[in-house]
């Protein structure tokens, strides 16, 4: 069976069990602060468990693109060493949302284990959670209740808390396990030595492949279990695993989910895969093969790397593929980037986005690639000198905090360190290095900590309802609250079971308004500074203090937007959908939509494009995107609509968005601009009034950035522009044709500065003529040494070489004060400089002492500058004596 027939098969068999199947999710986790990356298939689920919101169905399936490389779930550094973990992996799941429970989860993943992808019954294992005293949860003896006649009780085992108990991250949904385990050793392994006993044990063939989670928690903030509204069934399949098991493999990466990639690094390199667990070159080959894929994925998912958050993770793990690949595969140029090719065709049925962007990943990575190449060769340069140094002083250990150093500036990991080191005899304090490593991580905690405390539920609600694309105000009841401890201090977050308040999503910042409460005759205002999303709830944050007392004494509230700051950013959001068809018109449909910010102040667009956008393609997008302004375009808003149904329309749809079966679409113009979204617009483009840029440039390889104004804020730009050239009208008296006025200014300046050239040649030549009169015979050398007015030191150096020229064994110096700063010149006769071994430079540089300078030169011409002027007469006079002696 191929890998995606292997796919297929299961997807098939849950819909077959009436299942919807639904899309992944993508790879970046959004609208989720306790979470980076999806890293199960749940996490796009997580609201439903927490009764939140409506699922699509009851019963759901999908394959997931997971990424374990931060928080709770972190496997990169085992990624490589062994045959079955990876950064991304597919995680095949099915869902009942308060649906069906325990027995048929199990009863089903035995049936398609066993009787569709016919797994041998007598290599199967499964687990049970075992209880926790701690956390008061009991036994689950359902679940062994249900297996036992399946697999047979010695073919359960019983898990601890860590096994058998899943949590998503530190808070949120969780429940007991049940895990399927498969012994994939040859017959004469098994036949010595039972797979019970290596179920658990990081054994390479004894592996886990499905986790059947009954969620039941909601585990709190403050470590306590809540029961959830309801049950539900989440499951997670390794799908690379459940390929290498039905493959009848012995390592994920040769199952056909890998070979192809595999394939290519051979020919690139030139090395066959060996296979082997240690040998670097094929340890190598599996990193690259393993973070190719979460690197491509993630950039075409909208990420791109960076320094900053999940941007950095990705640059962390392209870079470790660099490394590997530089390190033990004598890749000193980007090749990663000609992996993209394969896997874009390889996934091109399942994970389309990759496809469509193939050669902006590419390009991106290929960037990365190149850039990461120059620091691993300055790393490698560094690291030379460190070893030199170390060895010449008798040292033998690299200290820890250097380790550290070329660590987190050049991106060069330790182990790195400690093999070059070890080639060379040398050692690294591995110690000192996790201490400093520990230090850093410490910081970053420190700097990103915030307490968030439990939610203090005040009223029952069914979901949040947002108003706010019909309406400014709206009476609401308030759902709960929190308090939140950051850096900034104190922040309470309100739940309200209706409101016109916009939460930041979309590029779109949250709104500001205040909700009032009546207490007694009169109202108090609760003052809101943004409001935000954290999956479908609607938080709206006040940093007003003190305010336990209202909300937990109050249910309802009037919540009010502000609604000029509201009709700015709604001007701007339209703008940008302007924009955004524009620059498709003028640059070509390769432009895609990378970011963007949509504010009350300005807009600003981050689009794939390769080349610097040139001034008339600027001007011809502003004029175009004024013109649909000036067309006035009613806005047609679309709620509700199927999602295949608006794709139809020909939606733009942003990769790396989620989208829910029904959405949202926006158009001005059918043939103009039809975009997916969630954001508030003008009800007719007219409202926008004006669009004007104010920048165009790069972010980063192949995205660049405009940015923009609109409305009042466009016309007090332009209003400040004219003033500037009212006022220049007035200082260069022109009020009818002021660049004129300018261009005859400037072309004055050059006849100026022509004449003024022309004068001081003159007079440079006439002071020539006077030096020369002034030459004095001592010892057979012509001496001259005297004060003079130049314009330059240009001009004093101009003028010693011509009287050079003149004068035979000329022997000089001469002195000017040049605006205040006094200059030397010196220069010297070969004889001089031959017989009596003087040099102009260590003349110049003991004459310098008198004016406060410095300076040097050549044997037979030196200069110096300094800073007292009044000095100058003192070093010609000490010139002149050490000449004449
Ligand atoms: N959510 C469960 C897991 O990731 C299925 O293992």
């Amino acid at each position: 069976m191929t890998s995606s027939e292997i796919r297929q098969h299961f997807l098939d068999f849950f819909q077959r069990k009436n299942h919807l199947i639904v899309q992944s999710a993508p790879l970046v986790a959004k609208n989720d602060p306790t979470l980076m990356f999806n890293n199960s298939g749940m996490a796009q689920f997580k609201d439903f468990f927490l009764g939140n919101g409506t699922p699509p169905a009851k019963r759901v399936a999908d394959t997931q693109k997971c990424l374990r490389v931060s928080g709770k779930h972190n496997d990169l550094e085992d990624v490589g060493f062994d045959t079955y973990h990876h950064t991304m992996f597919e995680m095949l799941g099915n869902w009942s949302f308060g649906d069906y429970f325990k027995t048929e989860a199990i009863t089903w993943a035995w049936e398609l284990l066993t009787e569709v992808y016919k797994l041998p019954k007598d290599r199967l294992y499964v687990s049970v959670f075992e209880g926790d005293t701690k956390d008061n949860v009991p036994f689950d003896q359902e679940a062994w209740d249900l297996w036992k006649p399946i697999v047979g009780e010695d073919r359960i085992i019983l898990g601890n808390k860590k096994d058998n108990f899943w949590e998503m991250g530190d808070t949120g949904p969780c429940g007991p396990c049940s895990e399927i385990h498969v012994d994939l050793r040859p017959q004469s392994e098994v036949d010595v030595q039972s797979g019970r006993e290596l179920v658990n044990a990081d054994h390479p063939q004894v592996v886990e492949i499905w986790n059947l989670v009954f969620m039941q928690f909601n585990r709190k903030a403050d470590g306590s279990l809540e029961p959830l509204p309801a049950r539900h069934v989440d499951t997670g399949m390794g799908f690379e695993r459940l390929c290498m098991a039905i493959q009848g493999k012995m390592s994920n990466y040769d199952t056909d989910v890998f070979t192809h990639t595999i394939k290519v690094i051979e020919e690139l390199s030139g090395i066959p895969y060996g296979g082997s667990q240690r040998d670097y070159p094929d340890v190598a080959m599996r990193v690259i093969a393993d973070h190719i894929r979460a690197v491509s994925f993630a950039i075409a998912d909208g990420l791109i790397p960076s320094n900053a958050r999940a941007g950095y993770v990705i640059r962390r793990i392209l870079r470790r593929a660099v490394r590997y690949g530089y390190s033990y595969l004598g890749f000193t140029e980007p090749f990663l980037t000609k992996l993209v090719p394969t896997l874009a065709m390889q996934f091109a049925n399942v994970f389309p986005e990759l496809n469509a962007q193939r050669d902006f990943v590419a390009t991106v990575i290929r960037e990365e690639e190149a850039a990461f190449l120059r620091t691993l060769e300055n790393g490698l340069k560094l690291l030379d000198k460190i070893t030199a140094d170390l060895t010449q002083s008798g040292g033998t250990v690299i200290d820890g905090e250097t380790v550290f150093e070329l660590n987190d500036t050049f991106g060069f990991p330790s182990d790195l360190t400690a093999l070059i080191a070890r080639e060379k005899g040398l050692s690294i304090d591995e110690a000192g290095f996790q201490k400093a490593l520990q230090q850093q991580k410490e910081r970053s905690r420190k700097d990103a900590s915030s307490a968030t405390g439990d939610w203090t539920e005040l009223n029952d609600i069914d979901g949040v309802e947002f108003l706010g694309y019909d309406q400014t105000e709206a009476e609401a009841r308030i759902a709960k609250y929190r308090k939140v401890q950051n850096k900034q201090g104190t922040q309470y977050q309100i739940v309200l079971d209706r409101t016109p308040f916009y939460a930041e999503s979309g590029g779109q910042i949250g709104d500001t308004g205040r909700l009032e409460v009546r207490v007694g005759d009169q109202t108090v205002l609760i003052r809101i500074a943004d409001t935000k999303k954290e999956n479908d709830l609607i938080i709206h944050i006040s940093n007003d203090k003190n305010l336990e007392e209202i909300l937990d004494t109050h249910s309802s509230v009037l919540a009010k937007i502000d609604s000029s700051r509201r009709t700015a950013i709604s001007d701007n959001h339209s703008a940008t959908h302007l924009l955004h068809a524009a620059l498709r018109d003028v640059l070509g449909k390769h432009v895609g939509q990378k970011g963007s910010y949509v504010g009350p102040d300005a807009l600003r667009f981050d689009f794939s494009h390769f080349a610097k956008v040139t001034d008339e393609e600027l001007a011809e997008v502003e004029r175009i995107v004024n013109e649909k302004i000036r067309e006035n375009i009613p806005l047609d808003e679309r709620r509700n609509v199927p999602i295949d149904e608006a794709k139809n329309l020909g939606a733009m749809a942003l990769f790396g968005e989620k989208y829910g079966d029904f959405v949202r679409v926006i158009t001005f113009d059918p043939a103009y601009s039809v975009e997916l979204c969630g954001g508030t617009h003008v009800p007719a483009t007219g409202q926008i009034g004006l669009f004007k840029f104010t920048s165009e440039g790069s972010v980063s390889t192949g995205i660049r950035r405009i940015e923009a104004v609109t409305a009042e804020r466009a016309l007090a730009l332009l209003n400040e522009q004219q003033a500037t050239v009212d006022q220049l009208k007035e200082l260069l008296k022109a009020p009818k044709d002021v660049l004129k006025a300018v261009q005859s200014l400037i072309d004055e300046r050059h006849q100026l500065q022509k004449k003024i050239e022309a004068l001081e040649s003159e007079k440079l030549q006439q002071i020539k003529t006077d030096l020369l009169t002034k030459v004095r015979a001592s010892n057979g050398h012509s001496v001259i040494v005297e004060r003079v007015e130049v314009p330059s030191a240009d001009a004093l150096k101009q003028l010693a070489y011509d009287l050079k020229a003149k004068v035979d064994n000329l022997a000089l110096v001469l002195g000017s004060d040049i605006n205040g700063k006094p200059q030397l010149a010196v220069m010297l006769p070969d004889e001089l400089i031959k017989g009596k071994n003087l040099h102009a430079g260590n003349l110049v540089k003991e004459l310098a002492k008198e004016i406060r300078g410095g300076g040097g030169g050549q044997p037979f011409f030196a200069t110096a500058g300094g800073t007292d002027a009044s000095g100058l007469d003192r070093a010609l006079a000490k010139g002149r004596e050490l000449l004449e002696k």
